[in-house]
């Protein structure tokens, strides 16, 4: 598969992310806000001791991928290893289930992962991390890309370590501008995007701060990346990609009357096609109740009052309570 074809230019990602977009998830998003073009699994953690069965990584995957042509061509596997992990093994028996894209997490700044010279580490650790590349590329002929962070402390490998990725045969690099150990402070540095643009000739994937259409407009007009990933701004405007691209070339007339209706139409939908989805894939009441609260961290961001609207709605003790919430917003008219 060509990364090019794969990651259209301009192209809208929506990143992975552990707990919330698993297969219910990526569902529910495919079939309401379809103009994303491609979704991610979170990452599963290749093993160092034992091998996972291929029925542990369809379970990660979701089955549902090799049901529905659309599902199979938008989804990209990622995965998670360290030097010692079993990849050889894990890869093959990957691509042996018929997955044909997959991306390795090197940004992942969790300390346990960290300390196991998994994620982000790997971006000081150059002879792992070329070891680890070359075993996936040598044994996977898929699409294969790579998620990265600036760096692990610092900026000063940034360079080298795009070129070693680029020369180790990775065919798109993901680039959320922060270093490691920044985790999520400050604001996301483009500017490392632009450089990472010039530096390699490798799709690049602009990630980090990503929260609205002006946004995406900013990011590809300032850094000239192939394509934008967003992850907290997609949790909390899932719709913004058919909002970018329904008004290309007229962002600056979007103004916050048409967000607020927007926001108000959209709500309601989004939890409406998430409880299909979670109620497909078997999940039960209390399950779908506390996915909900979890993203209430995000959906209600925007909103007037948002505090209170949100300990209003984590309050709830059955997902019938959480609707209820949902209508009374509704006819409340509260958005701001
Ligand atoms: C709840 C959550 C879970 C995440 N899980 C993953 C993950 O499994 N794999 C990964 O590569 N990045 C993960 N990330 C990082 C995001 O994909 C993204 O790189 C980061 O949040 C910066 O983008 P943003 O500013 O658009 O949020 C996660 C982020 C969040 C907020």
């Amino acid at each position: 598969m060509n990364s090019r074809n794969l990651i259209k230019k301009n192209a809208l990602l929506f990143a992975p992310m552990e707990g919330i977009t698993d297969q219910a998830y990526r569902m529910a998003m495919q079939e309401l806000y379809p103009e994303w073009d491609l979704f991610y699994t979170d990452f599963l953690r290749i093993p160092s001791e034992g091998l996972y069965t291929k029925s542990k990584i369809l379970e990660h995957l979701g089955s549902e991928v090799f049901n529905s042509k659309r599902q199979n061509d938008k989804t990209i596997f990622q995965i998670l290893a360290s030097e010692s992990s079993h990849i050889i093994e894990s890869v093959t028996s990957i691509k042996d289930l018929g997955i044909d894209k997959l991306d390795l997490n090197l940004g992942c700044p969790s300390k346990k992962v960290n300390s196991h010279k998994g994620g982000a580490y790997l971006l000081s650790d150059h002879a792992a991390l070329k070891k680890i590349l070359l075993s996936i590329r040598d044994t996977f002929s898929g699409f294969f890309s790579v998620k990265i962070r600036i760096g692990y402390r610092d900026d000063l490998l940034f360079t080298e370590t795009l070129k070693l990725i680029e020369d180790c045969g990775v065919e798109a690099i993901t680039l959320h501008a922060r270093t490691r150990d920044q985790l999520y402070l400050g604001r996301a540095d483009w500017k490392y995007i632009k450089q990472a643009v010039k530096t390699v000739n490798i799709p690049l994937i602009g990630n980090g701060d990503i929260w609205t259409v002006e946004d995406i407009e900013n990011c590809f007009h300032e850094t000239g990346c192939h394509a934008v990933m967003c992850a907290r701004g997609a949790l909390k405007t899932p719709w913004m990609a058919g909002l970018y691209k329904e008004n290309v070339g007229r962002i600056h007339m979007i103004n916050q009357e048409m967000l607020n209706r927007t926001r108000a139409e959209q709500i309601d939908l989004y939890f409406h096609f998430l409880e299909k989805h979670y109620r497909k894939n078997g999940y039960r009441e209390e399950v779908i109740l506390k996915r909900f609260k979890g993203l209430c961290q995000f959906i209600f961001e925007d909103f007037f009052g948002a505090e209170s609207i949100r300990s209003l709605f984590l309050r709830s003790r059955e997902l019938s309570e959480f609707k209820a919430n949902l209508e009374s917003l509704q006819r409340a008219s509260v958005y701001a």
